[in-house]
């Protein structure tokens, strides 16, 4: 891939930040596979679930367009100022999100710290 254009700073729902390069061409969720952030999309990127949500906390997106609008007006009061489909939405520059949500990590891919206690 060619080499970045813009930086995102994804600030993750336990309180870690990841600062990662990205490029207009690709939609958020498109850049969270690439950096291995785990994001929900049940409807694999169709802007039909509304799983992937982030919100804008600086920088600009892509406007919204037709299938993300109509998602966001159906469901209007499930959706607070400044929430984006991350299926739909480019970053334009550099701009900071905040994840909602991520789909749980799984243990079988986690190697523990050697000391880790023993559940009771
Ligand atoms: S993945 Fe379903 S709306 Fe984005």
């Amino acid at each position: 891939m060619n080499e970045p254009e813009l930086t995102i700073t994804w600030h993750l729902p336990d309180g870690q930040t990841l600062v990662t390069g990205g490029w207009s061409r690709l939609n958020l969720l498109a850049h969270a596979d690439t950096y291995d952030l785990e994001l929900p999309q049940k409807c694999g990127g169709h802007a039909e679930c509304g799983t992937c949500r982030v919100r804008i906390l600086s920088g600009e997106l892509s406007p919204a367009r037709h299938e993300e609008r109509d998602l966001m007006m159906r469901h209007a009061r499930r959706f607070e100022q400044g929430e984006r489909l991350a299926c739909k939405a480019r970053p334009l520059g550099d701009v900071a999100v905040r994840v909602l949500a991520m789909i749980p990590p799984d243990l079988r891919d986690i190697e523990e710290t050697e000391g880790a206690s023993e559940p009771g």
